[in-house]
Protein backbone atom coordinates (compact mmCIF):
# COMPACT_ATOMS: atom_id res chain seq x y z
CA UNK A 1 0.00 0.00 0.00
CA UNK A 2 1.18 3.45 -0.89
CA UNK A 3 0.66 6.21 1.43
CA UNK A 4 -1.15 9.03 -0.17
CA UNK A 5 -2.97 10.81 3.23
CA UNK A 6 -1.63 11.85 6.07
CA UNK A 7 -2.80 13.17 9.41
CA UNK A 8 -0.36 15.08 10.87
CA UNK A 9 -0.33 16.99 14.21
CA UNK A 10 1.71 19.76 15.49
CA UNK A 11 2.06 21.24 12.03
CA UNK A 12 1.91 24.63 12.40
CA UNK A 13 5.66 25.08 12.90
CA UNK A 14 9.04 23.82 13.63
CA UNK A 15 9.47 19.58 13.00
CA UNK A 16 5.60 19.52 11.90
CA UNK A 17 5.51 22.29 9.24
CA UNK A 18 8.56 21.17 7.94
CA UNK A 19 7.52 17.32 7.71
CA UNK A 20 4.57 18.46 6.28
CA UNK A 21 6.03 19.94 3.26
CA UNK A 22 8.56 17.18 2.65
CA UNK A 23 5.57 14.70 2.39
CA UNK A 24 3.71 17.29 0.33
CA UNK A 25 6.68 17.41 -2.16
CA UNK A 26 6.41 13.72 -2.50
CA UNK A 27 3.02 13.43 -3.54
CA UNK A 28 1.83 13.23 -0.11
CA UNK A 29 -1.43 14.48 0.92
CA UNK A 30 -1.09 16.12 4.57
CA UNK A 31 -3.54 17.62 6.84
CA UNK A 32 -1.70 19.40 9.21
CA UNK A 33 -3.29 19.91 12.57
CA UNK A 34 -2.42 22.27 15.17
CA UNK A 35 -4.01 24.81 18.26
CA UNK A 36 -3.82 27.90 15.46
CA UNK A 37 -4.41 26.08 12.75
CA UNK A 38 -2.08 27.48 10.29
CA UNK A 39 1.17 25.93 8.87
CA UNK A 40 4.27 28.09 8.60
CA UNK A 41 4.67 28.34 4.89
CA UNK A 42 2.08 27.33 3.10
CA UNK A 43 2.24 24.82 0.45
CA UNK A 44 -0.03 22.63 -2.04
CA UNK A 45 -0.78 19.42 -0.61
CA UNK A 46 -0.92 20.55 2.59
CA UNK A 47 -4.07 21.29 4.50
CA UNK A 48 -4.15 23.29 7.40
CA UNK A 49 -6.85 22.18 10.26
CA UNK A 50 -7.47 23.43 13.74
CA UNK A 51 -7.10 20.69 15.77
CA UNK A 52 -6.24 20.32 19.46
CA UNK A 53 -4.99 16.97 20.53
CA UNK A 54 -5.93 17.49 24.15
CA UNK A 55 -9.95 17.89 22.63
CA UNK A 56 -11.31 14.26 22.20
CA UNK A 57 -14.27 15.25 20.11
CA UNK A 58 -12.55 17.88 18.11
CA UNK A 59 -9.76 15.07 17.12
CA UNK A 60 -12.09 12.37 16.47
CA UNK A 61 -14.34 14.78 14.22
CA UNK A 62 -10.88 15.80 12.23
CA UNK A 63 -10.50 12.01 11.52
CA UNK A 64 -14.14 11.52 10.17
CA UNK A 65 -13.34 14.23 8.25
CA UNK A 66 -10.66 13.41 6.61
CA UNK A 67 -12.00 10.27 6.09
CA UNK A 68 -15.39 11.52 4.49
CA UNK A 69 -13.39 13.98 2.13
CA UNK A 70 -10.77 11.08 1.08
CA UNK A 71 -12.24 7.71 1.42
CA UNK A 72 -9.33 6.65 3.28
CA UNK A 73 -6.40 7.81 5.82
CA UNK A 74 -3.34 5.94 5.26
CA UNK A 75 -1.09 7.40 8.38
CA UNK A 76 -1.11 9.16 10.88
CA UNK A 77 1.90 11.30 12.49
CA UNK A 78 2.04 12.61 16.70
CA UNK A 79 4.13 15.17 16.36
CA UNK A 80 2.05 17.95 18.75
CA UNK A 81 4.24 18.40 21.98
CA UNK A 82 5.43 20.83 24.28
CA UNK A 83 8.24 21.17 26.97
CA UNK A 84 8.17 21.77 30.52
CA UNK A 85 11.52 22.34 32.74
CA UNK A 86 12.13 22.38 35.77
CA UNK A 87 13.64 20.56 38.78
CA UNK A 88 10.90 17.34 40.14
CA UNK A 89 10.57 18.32 43.58
CA UNK A 90 8.72 21.68 43.61
CA UNK A 91 6.64 20.40 40.50
CA UNK A 92 2.99 21.37 40.87
CA UNK A 93 0.91 18.80 39.72
CA UNK A 94 -1.12 20.91 37.42
CA UNK A 95 2.45 21.42 35.77
CA UNK A 96 3.12 17.51 35.74
CA UNK A 97 0.08 17.14 34.15
CA UNK A 98 -0.12 20.05 31.36
CA UNK A 99 3.21 18.36 30.45
CA UNK A 100 1.68 14.47 30.03
CA UNK A 101 -2.13 15.94 28.67
CA UNK A 102 -0.53 17.11 25.22
CA UNK A 103 2.71 14.93 24.73
CA UNK A 104 1.45 11.69 25.72
CA UNK A 105 -2.10 11.65 26.44
CA UNK A 106 -2.94 14.07 22.84
CA UNK A 107 -0.73 11.35 20.76
CA UNK A 108 -2.82 8.71 22.74
CA UNK A 109 -6.09 10.09 21.97
CA UNK A 110 -5.15 10.83 17.95
CA UNK A 111 -4.40 7.26 17.55
CA UNK A 112 -7.27 5.43 19.27
CA UNK A 113 -9.26 8.24 16.89
CA UNK A 114 -7.20 6.85 13.85
CA UNK A 115 -7.69 3.25 14.44
CA UNK A 116 -11.14 2.36 13.76
CA UNK A 117 -10.44 3.62 10.33
CA UNK A 118 -7.01 2.02 10.06
CA UNK A 119 -9.11 -1.56 11.05
CA UNK A 120 -11.36 -1.09 8.72
CA UNK A 121 -8.88 -0.53 5.75
CA UNK A 122 -6.29 -3.75 7.46
CA UNK A 123 -3.72 -0.93 7.13
CA UNK A 124 -2.69 1.84 8.57
CA UNK A 125 0.86 3.65 10.15
CA UNK A 126 1.50 5.00 13.18
CA UNK A 127 4.61 7.13 13.85
CA UNK A 128 5.22 8.66 17.18
CA UNK A 129 7.53 12.00 17.27
CA UNK A 130 9.15 11.08 20.71
CA UNK A 131 12.75 12.01 21.44
CA UNK A 132 16.03 10.82 22.73
CA UNK A 133 15.00 12.25 26.21
CA UNK A 134 12.46 8.91 26.01
CA UNK A 135 16.19 6.87 26.23
CA UNK A 136 18.59 9.25 27.87
CA UNK A 137 17.23 11.09 30.83
CA UNK A 138 18.41 14.51 31.76
CA UNK A 139 18.33 16.75 34.59
CA UNK A 140 15.20 19.23 34.74
CA UNK A 141 12.78 17.78 31.87
CA UNK A 142 12.09 14.48 33.93
CA UNK A 143 8.38 15.35 33.04
CA UNK A 144 9.14 15.62 29.36
CA UNK A 145 11.41 12.72 29.88
CA UNK A 146 8.33 10.22 31.78
CA UNK A 147 6.21 11.63 28.84
CA UNK A 148 8.48 10.89 26.28
CA UNK A 149 9.83 7.37 27.36
CA UNK A 150 6.11 6.56 28.31
CA UNK A 151 5.06 7.48 24.24
CA UNK A 152 7.66 5.57 23.04
CA UNK A 153 6.77 1.95 24.97
CA UNK A 154 3.47 2.86 24.47
CA UNK A 155 4.44 3.23 20.55
CA UNK A 156 6.25 -0.17 21.00
CA UNK A 157 3.80 -1.61 22.86
CA UNK A 158 0.75 -0.96 20.19
CA UNK A 159 2.77 -2.25 17.77
CA UNK A 160 3.28 -5.83 19.22
CA UNK A 161 -0.41 -5.47 19.89
CA UNK A 162 -1.35 -4.85 16.26
CA UNK A 163 0.74 -7.62 14.89
CA UNK A 164 -0.84 -9.03 11.75
CA UNK A 165 -3.28 -6.31 11.54
CA UNK A 166 -1.14 -4.68 8.83
CA UNK A 167 -1.51 -1.80 11.11
CA UNK A 168 2.32 -0.67 11.51
CA UNK A 169 4.22 1.68 14.27
CA UNK A 170 6.97 3.56 14.22
CA UNK A 171 8.69 6.05 16.84
CA UNK A 172 11.48 8.73 15.67
CA UNK A 173 13.81 9.65 18.67
CA UNK A 174 15.07 13.46 17.17
CA UNK A 175 18.10 14.97 19.34
CA UNK A 176 18.16 18.91 19.36
CA UNK A 177 16.42 20.20 16.54
CA UNK A 178 16.19 24.26 15.58
CA UNK A 179 12.50 24.85 16.00
CA UNK A 180 10.23 27.35 18.21
CA UNK A 181 10.53 24.35 21.14
CA UNK A 182 12.80 26.20 22.62
CA UNK A 183 11.01 29.33 23.09
CA UNK A 184 7.59 28.02 23.91
CA UNK A 185 9.32 25.75 26.59
CA UNK A 186 7.41 26.79 29.78
CA UNK A 187 9.38 26.98 32.75
CA UNK A 188 7.90 25.56 35.98
CA UNK A 189 7.36 27.52 39.11
CA UNK A 190 10.20 25.45 41.30
CA UNK A 191 12.68 26.38 38.41
CA UNK A 192 11.94 30.02 38.80
CA UNK A 193 12.51 29.77 42.28
CA UNK A 194 15.02 32.55 43.16
CA UNK A 195 15.77 30.82 46.55
CA UNK A 196 15.92 27.41 44.92
CA UNK A 197 19.17 24.52 45.94
CA UNK A 198 19.05 24.06 42.23
CA UNK A 199 19.26 27.99 41.54
CA UNK A 200 23.10 27.86 39.78
CA UNK A 201 22.56 24.66 38.40
CA UNK A 202 19.53 25.42 36.32
CA UNK A 203 21.00 28.33 34.67
CA UNK A 204 23.59 26.54 33.54
CA UNK A 205 21.53 23.95 32.39
CA UNK A 206 19.11 26.22 31.26
CA UNK A 207 21.97 27.85 29.01
CA UNK A 208 22.87 24.88 27.40
CA UNK A 209 19.98 23.10 26.52
CA UNK A 210 18.88 26.53 24.65
CA UNK A 211 22.42 26.71 23.11
CA UNK A 212 22.20 23.17 21.54
CA UNK A 213 18.88 23.54 20.60
CA UNK A 214 19.19 26.63 18.89
CA UNK A 215 22.50 25.29 17.12
CA UNK A 216 20.77 21.91 16.52
CA UNK A 217 19.49 20.00 13.52
CA UNK A 218 17.32 21.39 10.91
CA UNK A 219 13.78 20.07 11.01
CA UNK A 220 13.57 18.93 7.46
CA UNK A 221 16.23 16.02 8.66
CA UNK A 222 13.35 14.70 11.00
CA UNK A 223 10.89 14.95 7.94
CA UNK A 224 12.79 13.22 5.92
CA UNK A 225 13.60 10.47 8.12
CA UNK A 226 9.22 10.04 8.83
CA UNK A 227 8.84 9.84 4.40
CA UNK A 228 12.00 6.83 4.46
CA UNK A 229 9.49 5.08 6.95
CA UNK A 230 6.30 5.87 5.19
CA UNK A 231 8.09 4.76 2.09
CA UNK A 232 9.30 1.70 3.69
CA UNK A 233 7.64 -1.87 3.06
CA UNK A 234 7.89 -2.34 6.81
CA UNK A 235 8.40 0.62 9.15
CA UNK A 236 11.48 0.26 11.62
CA UNK A 237 10.12 0.15 15.44
CA UNK A 238 12.86 2.92 16.66
CA UNK A 239 14.93 5.57 14.51
CA UNK A 240 16.97 7.81 15.87
CA UNK A 241 17.71 10.46 13.43
CA UNK A 242 21.40 11.49 12.76
CA UNK A 243 24.68 9.28 13.38
CA UNK A 244 25.60 11.16 16.27
CA UNK A 245 22.58 10.66 18.20
CA UNK A 246 22.91 6.78 16.34
CA UNK A 247 25.88 6.65 18.79
CA UNK A 248 24.55 8.27 21.58
CA UNK A 249 21.66 5.99 21.27
CA UNK A 250 24.27 3.10 21.68
CA UNK A 251 26.30 4.35 24.02
CA UNK A 252 23.09 4.26 26.72
CA UNK A 253 22.80 0.59 25.97
CA UNK A 254 26.29 0.05 26.83
CA UNK A 255 27.38 2.05 29.03
CA UNK A 256 27.84 1.39 32.76
CA UNK A 257 25.22 3.73 34.96
CA UNK A 258 28.00 5.00 36.98
CA UNK A 259 29.87 6.63 33.75
CA UNK A 260 26.39 7.64 32.41
CA UNK A 261 26.03 9.63 35.05
CA UNK A 262 29.38 11.35 35.62
CA UNK A 263 28.96 12.48 31.80
CA UNK A 264 25.48 13.63 32.16
CA UNK A 265 26.67 15.40 35.47
CA UNK A 266 30.26 17.10 33.66
CA UNK A 267 27.73 18.46 30.94
CA UNK A 268 24.50 18.96 32.02
CA UNK A 269 24.48 20.40 36.08
N1 LIG B 1 13.00 20.74 19.02
C1 LIG B 1 13.64 19.71 19.56
O1 LIG B 1 14.85 19.80 19.92
C2 LIG B 1 12.93 18.38 19.73
C3 LIG B 1 13.71 17.25 20.04
C4 LIG B 1 13.07 16.03 20.19
C5 LIG B 1 11.71 15.92 20.06
N2 LIG B 1 10.97 17.03 19.76
C6 LIG B 1 9.52 16.86 19.64
O2 LIG B 1 9.12 17.23 18.33
C7 LIG B 1 7.75 17.63 18.36
C8 LIG B 1 7.59 18.92 17.59
O3 LIG B 1 8.27 19.94 18.29
P1 LIG B 1 9.06 21.13 17.58
O4 LIG B 1 10.47 21.04 17.99
O5 LIG B 1 8.73 21.18 16.14
O6 LIG B 1 8.46 22.39 18.38
P2 LIG B 1 7.38 23.51 17.97
O7 LIG B 1 7.88 24.27 16.80
O8 LIG B 1 7.09 24.24 19.24
O9 LIG B 1 6.12 22.66 17.50
C9 LIG B 1 5.17 22.12 18.39
C10 LIG B 1 3.91 21.91 17.61
O10 LIG B 1 2.94 21.26 18.45
C11 LIG B 1 1.72 21.98 18.31
N3 LIG B 1 0.90 21.79 19.50
C12 LIG B 1 1.19 22.08 20.79
N4 LIG B 1 0.17 21.77 21.58
C13 LIG B 1 -0.80 21.25 20.77
C14 LIG B 1 -2.12 20.76 20.99
N5 LIG B 1 -2.64 20.71 22.22
N6 LIG B 1 -2.82 20.31 19.93
C15 LIG B 1 -2.30 20.34 18.68
N7 LIG B 1 -1.08 20.80 18.40
C16 LIG B 1 -0.35 21.26 19.44
C17 LIG B 1 2.12 23.43 18.04
O11 LIG B 1 1.11 24.14 17.36
P3 LIG B 1 0.02 25.11 18.05
O12 LIG B 1 0.74 25.91 19.09
O13 LIG B 1 -0.49 25.91 16.88
O14 LIG B 1 -1.02 24.21 18.60
C18 LIG B 1 3.30 23.22 17.11
O15 LIG B 1 2.85 23.03 15.79
C19 LIG B 1 7.35 17.72 19.83
O16 LIG B 1 6.64 16.56 20.19
C20 LIG B 1 8.70 17.76 20.55
O17 LIG B 1 8.61 17.25 21.85
C21 LIG B 1 11.56 18.26 19.59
Amino acid sequence: MEVKTVLLTGGSSGIGAATARILASAGIKVYAGSRRGTVETPCEGVIPIKLDVNDQAMTEAAVADIVAREGHLDAVICNAGNGVYGPIEGTLEEEARAQLETTFFGSLKTIEACLPTFRRQGYGRIITVTSVMAILELPYQGLYVAAKSALLRLTETLSMELMGSGIECCSILPGDVSTGFTQARHLNKAALDESSPYKESIKRNLAKIEHDEKNGMRPEVIGKVILRQLRRRHMKARVIPRLDYKLVGFAVRICPEKLKLAIVRALYF
